[in-house]
């Protein structure tokens, strides 16, 4: 049975398109229920209305506060029958009210290398503050803004005197690579959290990932 799944998701929609790609080529094994925001106009909404996903686009500013607006997001949410919650560039803190209705069934990506640099400008402000290695990270949600137990991470070097876009460009790339695998092992039943750290059972597949590889940027001169 396909893990069914509902995407929150704030403006473009590019790591949801990834997930229905993914899913239309057979590598993910997930029924998508539900696309939901908080920006009606948002081009995640037109992805999906495309691929024929059902769409619930609530504008937050027509509620009277975070609470009321959640309580319609769970309400939406358990009607679709959604068991996982996939953030995909939601821009909006979810309340401890919407977190316990999903206890341990919420995850999100975020353009850096958590915990440094969350929130909205994550991957601005790691490369303002000239950080050698950038990346992203697919993580359980919990109360604090982008943080929780870290399921996947992959790092990108930094070039000199990147700008913004180039970076995220290639950040944005990988995201698309990392977020499915990590929605496919929980599709799979793989993960287990135990405090801080999740655990991969291997794959029933008996394909194990190579050891590493590593990374470090700049890299190794000889002799070191
Ligand atoms: C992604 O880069 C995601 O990591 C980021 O929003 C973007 C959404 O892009 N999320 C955050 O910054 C969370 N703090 P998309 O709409 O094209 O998928």
């Amino acid at each position: 049975m396909p893990l069914k799944i509902a995407i929150l998701a704030s403006g473009n929609g590019t790591n949801a398109q990834a997930f229905i790609d993914k899913r239309r080529a057979g590598l993910l094994d997930v029924d998508i229920r539900l696309v939901a925001g908080n920006r009606p106009g948002a081009g995640v909404f037109a992805r999906a209305q495309a691929a024929g996903i059902p769409c619930c686009a609530l504008d937050h500013t027509a509620f009277p506060d975070r609470l009321s607006f959640d309580r319609e997001l769970v309400r939406h949410i358990r009607e679709s029958g959604a068991e996982l919650i996939v953030l995909a560039g939601y821009m909006r803190l979810l309340s401890a009210e919407f977190l316990s209705a999903f206890a341990g069934r919420v995850i999100n990506i975020h353009p850096a290398l958590l915990p440094s640099f969350p929130g909205v400008h994550g991957g601005a402000d790691a490369l303002a503050y000239g950080v050698k290695l950038s990346g992203c990270t697919v993580h359980f949600v919990e109360e604090k803004v982008d943080s929780g137990p870290v399921i996947i991470q992959a790092a990108v070097p930094v070039n000199a005197g990147e700008d913004e876009d180039s970076l995220m460009q290639r950040i944005h790339a990988l995201e698309h690579r990392i977020y499915p695998q990590a929605l496919q092992w929980l599709a799979e039943e793989r993960l287990t959290v135990r405090g801080r750290h999740v655990h991969l059972a291997p794959s029933p597949k008996g394909k194990q990932a190579p050891d590493g590889p590593w990374l470090v940027w700049p890299p190794l001169e000889e002799g070191f």
